[in-house]
């Protein structure tokens, strides 16, 4: 995907994975710095690599979590393109938030910068987590609604966005973070998985006539925002979609 958009904007470049067991974080940072215009920063690391980084952006702060590295002269400053490229991706399937209730489920990175982003652009945010004091230690630092395992089916009934930012589902159509028949009574259903496209979650969302959506919008939005950050160009979204599509389908292959 990033490398379609460095060919469309006829960029020369090329965008790899460098595994990083977390031992080795920092000599990968100084490697960075030297030889690199940026980086993705993805899981465990996107926590502890505030410790290494000589900037971070407001959004990457008040988040505790960064996802996009831009190495500027020999400088690394941290951005997390995450909470944006998550709202980019309701503007585009037309799912309201501001305003509206929204129930993140889980506490971990994707949470924080979704839940971040959520308030940020208006919308009443609660966090339901499995592990509670997980949840009650994001919803202190953000500022947010406390939902407990009691309360939750009523949360996820009058709820009018529901995001699944858990794990649960991921590589996995029988899985969902939710049990059978708890859905929102009206409300949008996004899962942040992109693999498989149609979640467990999704599945029954859409059976039950719920707008529903997937991860791969959040997935190239966020990846465009992290271009422009490090090229200064704008990335050709379409080309992204096509090359994020395609890769899918080959790893969906049986
Ligand atoms: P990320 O940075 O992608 O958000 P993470 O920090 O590892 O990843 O967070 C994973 C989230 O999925 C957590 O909210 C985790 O819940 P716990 O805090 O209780 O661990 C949630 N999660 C993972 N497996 C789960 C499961 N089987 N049931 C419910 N929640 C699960």
């Amino acid at each position: 995907m990033q490398e379609a958009a460095l060919r469309a904007a006829g960029l020369e470049g090329s965008y790899r994975a460098l595994e990083t067991p977390p031992p080795f974080l920092r000599a990968r940072l100084q490697e960075i710095r030297r030889d690199y215009a940026g980086v993705n920063v993805t899981i465990p690391h996107k926590e502890s690599v505030l410790a290494y980084l000589d900037e971070l952006s407001p959004e990457a702060r008040a988040i505790g979590a960064v996802n996009t590295i831009v190495c500027d002269r020999q400088r690394l400053i941290g951005y997390n393109t995450d909470a944006p490229g998550f709202i980019s991706s309701l503007d585009e399937a037309g799912i309201p938030y501001r305003n509206k209730k929204a129930l993140v489920l889980g506490a971990g990175g994707a949470a924080r910068a979704i839940a971040y982003a959520l308030k940020e652009e208006g919308a009443h945010v609660a966090v339901y987590n499995r592990t509670l004091e997980r949840a009650q230690a994001l919803c202190k630092a953000l500022g947010l609604h406390l939902v407990s395992a009691p309360l939750l089916d009523a949360a996820v009934h009058s709820c009018d966005l529901l995001i699944n930012t858990t794990s649960v589902g991921l590589q996995d159509p029988l899985s969902s973070p939710l049990p059978e028949g708890c859905l929102p009574r009206a409300g949008a259903v996004v899962d942040i998985i992109y693999n498989p496209p149609v979640t467990r979650l999704m599945l029954e969302a859409q059976r039950a006539g719920l707008p529903t959506l997937g991860g791969l919008p959040m997935l190239v939005w966020q990846g465009a925002l992290a271009f422009e950050l490090w090229t200064g160009v704008k990335a050709d979204l379409r080309v992204m979609y096509q090359a994020a599509q395609a890769r899918l389908a080959e790893a969906l292959q049986p």
